[in-house]
């Protein structure tokens, strides 16, 4: 088996920057599982499921395959042949992942995220990497930060990109998922009993990536040789 180290957490927190981060400090492998839901919500959005109706999401999905590749050490993501890494980096996209989490979504992408832990060192972030996916992993983490500061990282973002927004309706937005992410019935957003506790409110981004690795090598992540 690989290392793993497991980064569950809030939307918006940071985890795939620092995680990306880590993984190429560590020579690991980043896998980012919210791409895998934001592909599926993709194919949703496209097919025009209602995402309020478990049944056809759940149709729906058996028509979706999710392949991960790796180019230049960077993720993307296959959806039935497509590369959809760049389409699936929006709002609506995001939502939609976070409204059709039903057991057969889950479950759709649970052997696939597994299978990519089992055999190599892997970083993987997510909402319930550490409670359900890779209960074993040996380092886990829960980033977190305030609402607040979740939206004006995410504004920043936005508005460098000339996106035009506006921070209370993001605001708003992060607080929803929040509470849908955490009151869902399957696999809710919590933080698992073994996990180490990390708010970035107030951290840099190197910082929040120091304690990554030093939380790893506490538990047992030899440096490479
Ligand atoms: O991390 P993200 O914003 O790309 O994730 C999009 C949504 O996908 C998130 O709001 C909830 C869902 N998700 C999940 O349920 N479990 C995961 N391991 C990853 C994401």
């Amino acid at each position: 088996m690989g290392y793993n180290i497991a980064i569950d957490g809030p939307a918006g927190a940071g985890k795939s920057t620092i995680a990306k981060m880590v993984a190429k400090k560590l020579n690991f492998i980043y896998v980012d599982t919210g791409a895998m839901y934001r592909a599926i919500a993709l194919y949703l959005l496209r097919d025009g499921v209602d995402t309020a109706n478990e049944a056809a999401v759940s149709e729906a999905v058996k028509n979706a395959d999710i392949t991960i590749r790796y180019q230049d050490g960077a993720q993307q993501v296959i959806l039935n042949g497509e590369d959809v890494s760049g389409l699936i980096r929006t709002e609506e996209v995001g939502n939609t992942a976070s409204a059709s989490v039903y057991p057969a979504v889950r479950a759709h992408l649970l052997e696939l995220q597994r299978s990519l832990a089992a055999s190599q060192n892997v970083i993987m972030d997510g909402r319930d990497i550490g409670t359900c996916i890779l209960p074993d992993a040996q380092a886990k983490i829960y980033l977190t930060a305030s609402s607040r500061v979740r939206a004006l990282r995410r504004y920043k973002e936005l508005t460098e990109k000339g996106t035009m927004c506006n921070l209370e309706e993001i605001e708003q937005d992060i607080i929803e998922r929040d509470h849908r992410d955490m009151t869902r019935e399957i696999a809710p957003l919590k933080q698992a009993e073994d996990a180490v506790l990390l708010d970035s409110s107030e951290m840099t981004i190197d910082q929040v990536v120091q304690a990554i690795i030093d939380t790893a090598k506490a538990h047992g992540l030899k440096e490479e040789a």
